[in-house]
Order: structure tokens, then C-alpha cells, then sequence
């Protein structure tokens, strides 16, 4: 028995520790121990081996533009797309090229090979789909890229947004996207949605929407999504994206919303890190977080995964392409603190995120993708409290990425002694 690529000793997320055998593309073999020659060994004993990292919503047509043409000064969601709406009128496909294939740059390197990422599709060039397709062509040997034609400025709010969001889809874009709370009127919001997923349905794609990103109680769009996704039969291939309005809706009117949600099948994608910062910046005190219903979603059976959406961009000014930066803050604002909770949070940002996305291959068993990350962690609630370092990245059989363990040495008086901050059962704690 001889494997390309051999990592061995590692701890699976589950709590298993074992080796897992590599042939080309493939995961050939995953045993407690496997006695085999092998072109390459990672020695990933005391390490956590997970499947790569997913992101499920993203805008990459616009990531690494932060101050172009000029900041967020009020730090809403609405000065976010204006400003966008001048700098997709400058940005050239070489531009937005070139700041992708660097983002995408950054994601390998943190073991985050999945991205779907929403693509403006309101001006009438296209520059954005135009380059978003020339970064799938680019990236595709080691990441997957799913596009959605995204009506950012509304499907029938723009003057030719429904043209162009077709256009697009013919160019090649994957999914359809959405955005119903910034169509002129609740009904003409709920009849863009009848309309999408006709058009989903009819082409046989996808559906993510931009949905009630909004702290309106009143913004109820997820409701008609809902009962589109059940006429179309889309459940399993629809998501909707942040739901904010969830937060501050009535409880009584949620406690039908839920069930409906659920008995569509369609996924949630809440996206922590924007919406903590996006959200209740027209309340003063108390202010409301605006994230959507966690764990309700969860307990109703729906697949909720945590999406990070930008980085420095003009609607968020930080970001490092890290999902465990997302896993930590949907933990905090979720108030997912039982051990369960946190260890779904990776979940989450792993397999809950490549259900929402339908990635096929996907997982740590023979047969799947030999696609995976080795984190400097015990485990993976440590992983999220450390936002740890990755040791090594694999995709499609290749190792893409590798990093030196980073302890720090300290010199105290009288007691040389260098730091781990890992904790988890079998992680040894400082040195
Ligand atoms: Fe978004």
C-alpha cells in the first residue's frame, strides 16, 4: 500500500486520531493507523485535522478597496452601497482582479477553499462579473468559487437591474442572488422574490438572497422567500443570506416564521462580523445587535451557517480572510457558550457551511476531496479560541500553504520559559 500524501497522527473534529492516506485528488484511506509508504508525511500528531474551511457569503468583487474612493464615515449599510456605487464606476476588471486573486491569496493560507461570493450586477458594463469569472478561471486548481448574480442596487429598483442580473447569469454566473428590503416598496420586494425564484428554479440554480438585512421588525420578506422556496421545491439549494430583521421582530409572529422556514428547507446565512458593526446605527440606547435568530433557527432543524461577507471594503474595515475570526464573533453575539454551542460554532464554518454551498467531496472520508487544514489546536473549540494558526493546508491532494508553529519564548527573571497558549486535552499547556 504506497499513498502520495500521508498525515499522520492527527485528531479529526469528532475526536478520533488518525491517519489519512492521499492518491491524487482522493482520500484513499482514513485508519488509526496505517502502515504505508508514502511520497510525503505531515506529522500532524496533537494537531486538529479538519476539511477545509467554507465561506458561504462573501463580496469579492469589492474586498481589499478599503479608503477607495474614500472611508465608511457613518458606518451604515446605506452609506456602504453608495460609496460602492462610485467605486464600481472607476474600479477596472484588472483592479478588481488583481485585489481578488490576492484575497484569494489570503483564504489559502488560512484553509479556506470554498467562497460563494455575491457579484454586483446592477451597472450595465458588467466589469464585475466580467473579472469575478476571469478569478474563478484563475483559482479554480485549488479554490472553489461559486458567483451570484447579486441586484445590489434592487432587481427592479435599478433601471435595468433585471437585465443585467440575466446577462450576467448567461456570462456564467452560478446562483441567483436578491435583495427584496431595498426594492422601492414591500410589494414590489415580495414580487422580486416570486420573480428570482422562477428564475432559479427555471434554470435549475441556486438561490441566495440578500434578505431583510434591515432592523425594520416589519421587513418580512424571508416569510414570501419561504413559501417561494416551498412552490419551487429549491430547499435544498436555497440560503438566506443575514435575516437581521429576525432580531427585532415579535416573538408570536416568529414563532410561526420559524416552522415555515424550517418546513422549506432552506438554509441561513448570518454574518456576525458585518452585522455587529452595520446594525443599530440608528438606535441610541439600548442598541439591538441585529443578528438573526441563531440557535432558534438550529433547534427548528435549519442549517445555519456563519458567513463573513467582507474585508476591508466599503462596508467593513478589518477582516483576514480567517472563518475562526467569524466562528468567535457569531460565538459571542449568538451567546453560544455551552461546549456544544461552540464546537457547532466550527461546525458551522466547516461542514454546516458546505451543505449551504452543496459542495460535492466534502469531508474527512475515504472517497471525499483531499482537501484539509491542520491547526495548531487540541481541538476545535480550542481552535476557535485561538483563532490558531494553520499548520498546513492541503487542496485536491496538494500541500498549498504550510506555516512554522509560533510559540514565543519569553525571558522572565529567573524562569526561562517559553508560552503555548493551546490548553485541550492533549495540546500540553506552557512550557
Ligand atoms: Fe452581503
Amino acid at each position: 500500500m504506497s499513498f502520495d500524501l500521508l498525515v499522520r497522527g492527527g485528531t479529526l473534529p469528532d475526536g478520533r486520531v488518525a491517519d489519512i492516506g492521499i492518491r491524487g485528488e482522493r482520500i484513499a484511506a482514513v485508519e488509526p493507523r496505517l502502515e504505508a509508504e508514502a511520497g510525503r508525511v505531515i506529522d500532524a500528531a496533537g494537531d486538529l485535522v479538519a476539511p477545509p474551511f467554507v465561506d458561504p457569503h462573501f463580496h469579492m468583487d469589492a474586498t481589499l478597496s478599503y479608503g477607495l474612493p474614500r472611508v465608511n464615515a457613518s458606518g451604515t449599510l446605506l452609506e456602504g452601497i453608495s460609496l460602492w456605487g462610485e467605486l464600481r464606476e472607476i474600479a477596472t476588471v484588472d483592479e478588481m482582479v488583481g485585489r481578488a486573486v490576492t484575497y484569494c491569496d489570503w483564504a489559502a493560507s488560512m484553509g479556506l477553499l470554498a467562497i460563494r461570493s455575491h457579484v454586483d450586477t446592477t451597472p450595465g458594463h458588467l466589469r464585475g462579473a466580467e473579472a469575478m469569472l476571469e478569478v474563478r478561471r484563475r483559482v479554480a486548481g485549488y479554490i472553489d468559487l461559486q458567483l451570484v448574480a447579486f441586484p445590489q442596487d434592487g432587481l427592479y429598483r435599478a433601471p435595468e437591474g433585471r437585465a443585467n442580473l440575466i446577462r450576467a447569469l448567461d456570462m456564467g454566473l452560478d446562483v441567483v442572488g436578491g435583495i427584496p428590503h431595498f426594492e422601492r416598496t414591500m410589494e414590489e420586494g415580495a414580487e422580486s422574490l416570486r420573480d428570482l425564484a422562477r428564475i432559479a428554479s427555471d434554470r435549475g440554480l441556486m438561490w441566495d438572497v440578500h434578505c431583510d438585512e434591515t432592523d425594520d421588525p416589519m421587513s418580512r420578506h424571508v416569510e414570501t422567500m419561504a413559501r417561494e422556496v416551498t412552490r419551487h421545491g429549491l430547499g435544498g439549494r436555497a440560503a438566506g443570506s443575514h435575516l437581521t430583521s429576525m432580531h427585532s421582530m415579535d416573538n408570536y409572529y416568529v414563532s410561526k416564521l420559524i416552522p415555515l422556514i424550517a418546513e422549506s428547507g432552506m438554509t441561513a446565512i448570518p454574518n456576525p462580523l458585518i452585522n455587529i458593526t452595520l446594525q443599530g446605527r440608528h438606535d441610541t440606547y439600548p442598541k439591538r445587535r441585529g443578528l438573526t435568530r441563531v440557535k432558534e433557527l438550529q433547534a427548528a432543524g435549519v442549517t445555519v451557517g456563519w458567513g463573513q461577507d467582507c474585508v476591508l471594503d466599503p462596508w467593513y474595515s478589518l477582516g483576514t480572510a480567517d472563518m475562526l475570526d467569524v466562528a468567535f464573533m457569531g460565538l459571542h453575539v449568538a451567546q453560544m457558550t455551552h461546549p456544544e454551542e461552540m464546537a457547532r460554532c466550527f461546525r458551522m464554518v466547516t461542514e454546516d457551511n458546505a451543505r449551504i454551498m452543496g459542495l460535492e467531496g466534502y469531508g474527512l472520508a475515504p472517497g471525499c476531496l483531499a482537501s484539509l487544514v491542520v491547526l495548531d489546536a487540541g481541538d476545535p473549540v480550542e481552535a476557535v479560541r485561538l483563532r490558531t494558526d494553520r499548520l498546513a493546508v492541503v487542496s485536491k491532494g496538494r500541500v498549498i500553504a504550510e506555516r512554522a508553529r509560533n510559540d514565543t519564548r519569553l525571558s522572565l527573571p529567573g524562569r526561562p520559559a517559553s508560552v503555548r497558549r493551546r490548553h485541550a486535552a492533549g495540546s500540553g499547556t506552557n512550557g
